[in-house]
């Protein structure tokens, strides 16, 4: 039976690990960019943005598996229903999408709801679905939070509660194997963390120690977090809102549970904090 991958988000954080991954293994499959190219990472692609119903429709034509990742946009929701519309519309037959650790639309918090509503409109399809909701990145500290490791201070409203992160090499991994062989995984939702469960304290004392210079940690309010997302980086409210209901969430401790999902599907440890900073070490330079 013919499969034919479309990797959408493929020049993200995950994007990038899983065509790795997906050309190792020799899978055929192209990529989807909103960018003027017809190539992303040497892979052949087609362009197309989340934003566009049609644009979707043509992409996805002749696609049986598709990756769906949406990038942090205040209209998260609207960018699914195009997806959703259109993956309908081009006869796709399986969706695996990268969702949100204790994605759930009637939580209280705001993040997870998101995310929760977000695989409900995909699952309302009626295609066959495979949810991917992963805890957080330990690749943050190599993107957004790159900076702060560089100066040797980690800021974080965390409250110092434990987190589960997983590395996206593992994400990528998961998402590989299931986009070779989706029929296994329909309807399936699988609950991504690391196999550690470390505080921000633990975190730093790690970089510390692969790094050969301290890097600390300075606690700061949920208030605080959101002040700064707010008024110094431009952040929408709505943005703001997830970001800081995820804060309340870590503060809280409910980030911290290991699930074994990740271990069952890569037949391994998932990869340890301490091996992701080794191997990512010359990033901090
Ligand atoms: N960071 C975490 O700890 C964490 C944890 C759990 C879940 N998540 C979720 O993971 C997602 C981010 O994943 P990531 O870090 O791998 O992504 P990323 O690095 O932010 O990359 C975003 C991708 O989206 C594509 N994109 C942006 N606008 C687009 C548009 N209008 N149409 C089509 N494609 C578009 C970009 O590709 P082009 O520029 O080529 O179009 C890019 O490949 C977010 O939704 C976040 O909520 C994050």
């Amino acid at each position: 039976m013919s499969n034919t991958i479309l990797v959408t988000g493929a020049s993200g954080t995950i994007g990038t690990q899983l065509t790795a991954q997906l050309r190792a293994a020799g899978a055929s499959f192209e990529v989807m960019t909103s960018k003027a190219t017809d190539s992303v990472g040497g892979v052949r692609a087609r362009q197309a943005s989340f934003e566009d119903v049609a644009q979707l429709t043509r992409a996805f034509a002749g696609i049986d598996t598709l990756f769906v990742l949406l990038p942090l946009a205040p209209h998260k929701v609207q960018l699914a229903r195009n997806v959703a519309q259109a993956a309908k519309a081009a006869g796709v037959k399986h969706m695996v999408r990268s969702s949100g650790a204790g994605a759930d639309a009637k939580t209280a918090y705001a993040l997870p709801q998101l995310q929760g509503t977000i695989d409900d409109i995909l699952a309302a399809t009626g295609i066959a679905c495979t949810f991917l909701r992963n805890a957080g990145f330990m690749q943050n500290y190599t993107t957004f939070g790159a900076q702060m490791v560089k100066d040797g201070m980690w800021y974080a409203a965390s409250n110092d509660a434990a987190q589960s992160l997983i590395d996206v090499r593992d994400i990528a991994a998961v998402a590989a194997q299931i986009l070779q062989n989706p029929a296994a995984h329909a309807g399936k939702a699988y609950t991504l963390t690391g196999g550690e469960s470390l505080t921000d304290t633990q975190r730093v004392a790690a970089l510390s120690a692969v790094l050969g210079k301290s890097v600390g940690f300075t606690p700061i309010s949920v208030e605080y977090a959101a002040n700064t997302m707010k008024n110094q980086w431009g952040m929408p409210d709505v943005m703001v809102d997830w970001m800081s209901s995820l804060n309340q969430i870590v503060s809280a401790g409910y980030a911290a549970g290991i699930s074994p999902d990740a271990q069952v599907l890569l037949g391994r440890t998932p990869i340890s904090f301490s091996q992701f900073a080794k191997d990512y070490a010359t990033q901090w330079q």
